[in-house]
């Protein structure tokens, strides 16, 4: 079997890929690992840069998200019972839009779907062969029969676990980490959020987060212990517990229910260097992680597909390879970027195990500079609604 480029991965980032190249005319094979519905099983954030709706749109999948998302021109902030709000609009003239990132996903298989596009799924043994040559290929299993895909190009889309990155060889590779000691616990709620706009809570009990996907389906989260398990917490405790952490007149609003999801997800930032090996590039999650605090995940991923998408459409109609040669640079140019604002942002609003006194009034002062200094909120708001491509 022959294509032009071998995706491996069908969660967003490989998804949107492909779509955005099949409206070029240029052909594309995906290999995912799991099911459709495993795949969109998947709970994850729900913040939208307008870089990515920008993308969908291009790519023909915005319609649902335009209908259903919700537009917010800003995120409240507290610390203890002090609140203060971060005004995307009139700091970039930019709002977010919060849309689950999983509805995007959905979105992205209707359009492969329905333009018949490929995606091979329940593969297993993905093997990458040949990509620092001009004739590289990519063997799998599906069900136990042998598959073995021709192309000329391979993007790299299977996340953080995936077999893309540890292709290429550790002597070229550079890996970048940094682990949190905490996780945040997440619940999905069928109950109307407490704000209309997002709180990121800073509480001397640990951080908290206040988000949603639609006026009857909340998603909250509170920072916890590494050593936690889900099962550990009840909804009762887990209410309490977030009632503890936001401002009184806030929880004073929260309406509870039942979890109709509850996971727990470690923090951490990674980024591996380089982005390219040959005609293997890799997108999204295979080559960079980003705490949650910034909603970063996918709208780092989509400026990778924005960089590759040219790169490949140039190669394909202008016989140009200027963009490919350019794609790792250019890529990590902007990923470090979201590495350091989710860093950063993640910095002020945890608790850590080994902060001092000391550290704990560099936190209020951070937060109070942010909270009484247009140029500070302006730098806030222009990395959140998402740095230019
Ligand atoms: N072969 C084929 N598929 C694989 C393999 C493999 N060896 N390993 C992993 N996969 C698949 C996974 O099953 C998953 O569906 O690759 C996909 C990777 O998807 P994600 O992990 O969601 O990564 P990405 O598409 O880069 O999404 C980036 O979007 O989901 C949000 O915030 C999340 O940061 C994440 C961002
Ligand atoms: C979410 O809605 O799941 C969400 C929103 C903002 C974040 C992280 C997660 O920063």
């Amino acid at each position: 079997m022959k294509t032009q480029v071998a995706i491996i991965g069908g969660g967003p980032s490989g998804l949107l890929l492909a779509q955005l190249l099949h409206t070029r005319g240029i052909e594309s094979v995906v290999l995912e690992r799991k099911t459709k519905d495993y795949v969109l099983g998947r709970i994850r954030a729900g913040v939208l840069e307008q870089g990515l709706v920008k993308l969908m749109e291009e790519a023909g999948c915005a319609d649902r998200l335009h209908a259903e998302g919700y537009v917010h021109d800003g995120t409240l902030i507290s610390y203890g019972d002090e609140m203060f709000r971060i005004d995307f609009t009139e700091h970039t003239g930019t709002p977010v839009i919060v849309y689950g990132q999983t509805e995007v996903t959905r979105d992205l298989y209707a359009a492969r779907e329905k333009a018949g596009g490929r995606i091979d799924f329940n593969v297993d043994d993905v093997v990458i062969h040949g990509a620092d040559t001009d004739a590289p290929f990519v063997t799998y299993t599906v069900a136990g029969e042998h598959r073995r895909l021709e192309c000329d190009f391979i993007a790299g889309c299977d996340g953080f676990h995936g077999v893309s990155r540890q292709t290429i060889p550790l002597d070229v590779r550079r890996e970048y980490e940094k682990v949190y000691p905490f996780g945040w616990l997440g619940i999905l709620s069928e109950t109307p959020p407490v704000n209309h706009e997002l709180i990121y809570a800073n509480s001397p009990r640990g951080f908290a987060l206040c988000s949603m996907r639609n006026e009857n389906l909340s998603r909250y989260y509170i920072q916890c212990s590494l050593s936690d398990k889900p099962e550990d917490w009840t909804d009762e405790a887990f209410w309490q517990e977030l009632k503890r952490r936001i401002p009184a007149d806030q929880a004073a609003n929260l309406v509870t229910g039942p979890s109709i999801e509850k996971s727990i997800a470690p923090l951490r930032s990674f980024v591996t260097e380089p982005m390219r090996w040959g005609r293997l590039f890799l997108c999204g999650d295979a080559a960079h992680i980003v705490p949650p605090t910034g909603a970063k995940g996918l709208n780092t991923a989509a400026s990778d597909v924005h960089y590759l998408y040219n790169g490949l459409r140039d190669f394909y109609e202008k016989n140009s390879t200027q963009e490919i040669d350019l794609y790792s640079q250019k890529a990590l140019a902007r990923v470090w970027k979201a590495e350091r604002f989710s860093w950063w942002f993640s910095s002020m609003m945890h608790r850590y195990p080994d902060q001092s006194a000391f550290d704990l009034k560099m936190q209020v002062a951070d937060l109070e500079f942010l909270r009484s200094n247009k140029s500070a909120q302006k730098a806030m708001a222009e990395n959140y609604v998402g740095l230019p491509y």
